[in-house]
């Protein structure tokens, strides 16, 4: 009888790539009745990238996943599949943008697709690594969160459209038997109840594109921010002490906690909470916006490129998005 050795997903190298284009908030004053001091107050944001009309998500994506891959030493033709997290996609509703991405890196005859699940997106792609590798289904997967999100932002709606910027950010998730280099646990969660809360209600299948809905701008980001907010600091929270009283930590034993940037007054208040240090808590909402689904994997990359996190350090992610849906995950960073 053979015996199966158990296998566990490491989060073995991160990646992340911004466009060059900075649009501060002075910049968004010239184009609606704005402030920098309001957008400042309100979310801490300063700045964010917007991408150039000739770059699309997979573009991003593509750029991040070659240093991922490249950090991961790697060749390229190891790869298992590819997993793209996006609510910003090249096309609706094909290809996926994981479809165009695993293309440009030359990756053929390997599974390719999108999932959506907003700015969650990435703690749920790190579940479905997890399973696929812990199944001993594939040994090595590129995840990756990208966002074009400049393209679903409507540009006159100054209640939305100051608070997101354009990213990408990558990971290579790869099987180890080495338990204490691994993610150790991910929980997804998602209440449709609070759908109309954040959306994009024009050009899917109950309001398919039309010039009416084009004139009502409704496929465009609409979001009721002050109750999003609300469900937010109260389901990060929450999320944050059942993932740690499940693995039996304390939030002392986590090097890192990793939330979700879309507002520096939610990350405050979450931080402050859970009894987390300003130090711990990492924090690049105020050059990067929100970027969803890219937002979880960029803020480790700026972790990691600051030399802050190392092989072994322990992060506690946890995201939150349209859907609404929610996640957190625990992880040691940099397994093989
Ligand atoms: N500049 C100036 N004034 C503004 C702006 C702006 N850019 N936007 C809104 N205002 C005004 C409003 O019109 C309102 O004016 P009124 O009082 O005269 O009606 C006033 O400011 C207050 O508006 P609120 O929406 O109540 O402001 P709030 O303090 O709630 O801040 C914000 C808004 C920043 C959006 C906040 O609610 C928030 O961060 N929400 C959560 C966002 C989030 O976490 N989303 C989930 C992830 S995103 C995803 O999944 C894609």
């Amino acid at each position: 009888m053979s015996v199966k050795i158990p296998i566990y997903a490491s989060l073995s190298s991160i990646g992340a790539y911004v466009p060059s284009r900075i649009v501060s908030n002075e910049d968004l004053s010239k184009i609606v009745e704005t402030s920098d001091e309001w957008i400042t107050k309100r979310t801490g944001i300063k700045e964010r990238r917007f991408a150039e009309d000739n770059e699309a998500t997979s573009d991003l994506a593509t750029k991040a996943a070659r240093i991922a891959i490249e950090r991961a030493q790697i060749d390229i033709s190891v790869i298992d599949a590819v997993v793209v997290a996006t609510i910003s996609p090249d096309f609706f509703c094909m290809p996926s943008t994981a479809c165009v991405v695993a293309n440009n890196l030359g990756i053929i005859n390997k599974p390719a697709f999108d999932i959506a699940a907003a700015c969650s997106g990435f703690i749920y792609l790190l579940s479905l690594a997890k399973s696929f590798i812990e199944s001993q289904t594939y040994k090595n997967i590129l995840i990756i969160g990208a966002e074009k999100i400049s393209s679903i932002l409507d540009m006159e709606d100054r209640s939305t459209c100051v608070l997101f910027g354009d990213g990408a950010g990558a990971a290579v998730i790869r099987a180890t038997e080495d338990k204490s280099l691994s993610v150790l646990d991910v929980q997804c969660a998602a209440n449709g109840q609070y759908q109309e809360l954040l959306m994009t209600p024009g050009c899917g299948s109950r309001y398919p594109a039309s010039a009416e809905i084009l004139r009502e701008r409704l496929q465009f980001i609409k979001m009721k921010g002050n109750e999003t907010f609300k469900i937010a600091v109260k389901t990060l929270t929450k999320d944050v002490v059942e993932i740690l009283q499940r693995n039996h930590l304390s939030k002392d034993e986590i090097d890192f906690f990793v939330p979700h940037q879309a507002n520096l007054r939610i990350i405050s208040a979450v931080g402050e909470a859970l009894g987390f240090s300003s130090e711990k808590v990492a924090l690049t909402v105020q050059k990067y916006g929100n970027t969803s689904a890219a937002s979880i994997p960029m803020a480790i990359n700026d972790l990691y490129e600051s030399g802050k996190i190392k092989q072994g350090s322990k992060l506690l992610l946890d995201a939150f998005g349209g859907g609404l849906t929610w996640g957190s995950a625990i992880l040691a960073f940099g397994g093989q």
